[in-house]
């Protein structure tokens, strides 16, 4: 039989309590709010309604007790950077004040919520958790390049923004670049199509249901006074969660469809969307393009690493096409790219650079080790089921690339005291991984770029994150190649990518673990339909000893490019500004 672990009991279950919550069940302030969005025209619904409906549940002192207490086990247990937020000084590009996260949720426990709502709102802004995201709220305007000279009001209004209320990364100019409109390439149709950015585009309530605009066009003299609503919100589709059984709370709201004023960019056929770029191939995760003008230089655009392994032989055709027509120099552009494959992440820089490819795939890392990664781990030994915190699955640096034969890894760990901190982590180890096989490098040798660090430019925004900002860490820093970065303010810092030092997982995986394992789980499901995630590894570049997440030098790129008019409407545009400023 199975040994019977005791279930982990994390001090804040016995300690937490709403001490000044309101009464259990606060009469809604709005009688039938969700009679009165059903029987509304869809068209009709306006941010007020919404508000409404969301301030109508009321505060549940058990419920939020539930979600708190859960929030506060995971983040004190598992989540990787509780101490390294801590850091009183961030470096360019950075911009952040310390953050103590445990304290901030505890802070949560002793304010007095009327709404189930406000609660979630709090939480929400703190972590990442998706409760009250069933509508979204579209301007039909949206904002681009505010990098360009004069009197910059909005930029103004728009950074203080995104310092506040954005959390994508530790550097303020990437958060203003994620309100703003971007060309994503959309893979079902084959061309980039604009992106509204977080301004235009609320996955959350907006602050007031419109936005008055004053817009100086160049040839009128007076301004043009423009006041821009928040057109009918519009369902969302509900989060994904493995507690559909439990959930108490579930919105269905109308569907509608919301057409914006202006008109969708007329159909362009794949291939075809600039008349500058010929387009060759196009994969799941990569597209490749062929500058006319400059016949010499060829674009591996890379949106996205989730990939399948087949992926690679999509780059293999690309690269043998631009070897076909005489390309010799070759831009990456790894815009809007979120991630995915790790692995798939240092094989796009390594067949770049064959001849030195390097295994393995993943950089330097370690894990905080508490009480109850410890208590899963020793169950989890070699069992894929287990998930993360199975030992079997990392390398042990003591004993070449080989794996852990035991459980030492987290049996045996060691002291970080951090910004006043003291934990446990586990020695430097690697998640393992598999190499791409080594005939992809053979057959990558011959191509005139490839192992030339003055034939590759890499493109990138503060947005690539996670695989991708992985991926541009390799081809800065482990092959030197020179990268561009775009967007942010005109002569201000901007961080090649975001986060970067990390790998995230789901509440609902760890509890799931914990089932596995047989072992009572220390954190209740959550009473709502909705997900956590959280880091729970960290990494390192090469040498260093601050977590790659916050070793902000590590962020510079050589170049930052503006936005423009031009390049922020046609990524031909772009590519061009780049092969212009790095060949003759
Ligand atoms: C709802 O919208 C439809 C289509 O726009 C319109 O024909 C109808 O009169 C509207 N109903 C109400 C009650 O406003
Ligand atoms: C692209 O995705 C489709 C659908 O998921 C899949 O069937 C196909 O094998 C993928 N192609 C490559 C090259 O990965
Ligand atoms: C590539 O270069 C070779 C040798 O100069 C030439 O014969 C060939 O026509 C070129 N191919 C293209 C597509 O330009
Ligand atoms: C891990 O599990 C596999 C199959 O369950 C077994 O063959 C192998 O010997 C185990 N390895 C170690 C190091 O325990
Ligand atoms: C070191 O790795 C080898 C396999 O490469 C393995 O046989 C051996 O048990 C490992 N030693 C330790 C201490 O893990
Ligand atoms: C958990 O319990 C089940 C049923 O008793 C058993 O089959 C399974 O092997 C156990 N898992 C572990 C990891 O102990």
């Amino acid at each position: 039989m199975a040994p019977i672990f005791k279930p982990i009991l994390s001090a804040s279950l016995a300690t937490l309590a709403f001490t000044h919550a309101a009464p259990a069940h606060a009469p809604p302030t709005h009688a039938d709010a969700c009679g009165i969005i059903r029987g509304l025209n869809a068209t009709a619904i306006t941010c007020k309604h919404v508000v409404d409906l969301y301030s109508a549940i009321p505060f549940d002192n058990n419920l939020a007790s539930t979600t708190l207490s859960t929030m506060l086990t995971l983040f004190k247990d598992f989540y990787v950077f509780t101490d390294s937020a801590l850091s009183p000084t961030a470096t360019r590009p950075f911009s952040d004040d310390p953050v103590d996260i445990i304290a901030k949720m505890e802070k949560f426990g002793r304010t007095r919520y009327t709404s189930d709502y406000q609660f979630h709102t709090d939480i929400h802004n703190a972590v990442n958790i998706d409760c009250y995201l069933s509508y979204s709220f579209v301007q039909k305007l949206s904002l681009y390049a505010p990098v360009v000279d004069g009197k910059q009001d909005a930029l103004t209004y728009l950074k203080s923004y995104a310092r506040d209320v954005i959390g994508r990364s530790h550097d303020p100019n990437a958060r203003l670049n994620s309100l703003l409109a971007t060309l994503g390439f959309e893979k079902e149709k084959g061309i980039f199509t604009e992106n509204l950015g977080g301004f235009a585009l609320r996955m959350t309530v907006p602050e007031a249901p419109y936005v008055d605009y004053q817009l100086q066009c160049p040839h009128l003299t007076q301004p043009v006074n423009l006041r821009d609503d928040y057109l009918s919100p519009t369902e969302t589709a509900p989060a994904s969660s493995q507690n559909s059984a439990q959930d108490k709370i579930l919105f269905k709201p109308i569907p509608q469809i919301i057409k914006r004023a202006e008109s969708e960019p007329e159909t362009v056929t794949p291939g075809h969307q600039y008349s500058g770029a010929k387009q060759l191939l196009a994969g799941n995760a990569t597209v490749f393009y062929h500058l006319k003008d400059r016949p010499d230089t060829g674009v591996v655009v890379c949106h996205t690493f989730h990939v399948e392994e087949e992926e690679r032989d999509v780059m293999m055709e690309g690269l043998e096409a631009f070897n076909r027509r005489n390309v010799t120099n070759i831009i990456v552009d790894l815009q809007g790219n979120t991630g995915g494959y790790a692995n798939y992440a240092a094989f796009l820089p390594d067949i770049l650079f064959p001849s030195s490819h390097y295994l393995p795939g993943s950089l330097t890392s370690d894990l905080r080790v508490s009480k109850s990664v410890q208590q899963i781990s020793a169950k989890g030994y070699n069992n894929s089921q287990s998930g993360f915190f199975d030992a079997s699955s990392f390398i042990n640096m003591n004993n070449g690339s080989s794996v852990y034969q035991n459980n030492d890894l987290f049996d045996k760990p060691v002291t970080i005291t951090r910004n006043g901190r003291t934990n446990l982590w586990t020695e430097k180890t690697q998640p393992y991984s598999t190499e791409a096989p080594a005939n992809y490098f053979a057959d990558a040798v011959p191509f005139p770029w490839s192992d030339k660090v003055n034939n590759i430019r890499v493109l990138t925004d503060g947005l690539c994150g996670s695989a991708c900002a992985m991926s541009a860490y390799y081809f800065a820093h482990r092959y030197n190649v020179p990268t561009y970065s775009t967007g942010g303010t005109h002569g201000e810092d901007l961080s090649m990518f975001s986060f970067a030092g990390a790998s995230v997982a789901e509440l609902g995986k760890v509890q799931n673990w914990y089932k596995t394992s047989n072992m009572t789980c220390p954190m209740a499901e959550i009473p709502y339909r909705s997900t956590i995630t959280f880091s729970w590894l960290e990494t390192y570049g090469e040498g260093r000893s601050t977590p790659l997440e916050y070793d902000a030098e590590l962020y510079w790129p050589t170049y930052r490019l503006d936005y423009t008019p031009a390049n922020a409407h046609s990524r031909e545009a772009m590519w061009k500004d780049v092969a212009a400023a790095s060949w003759k």
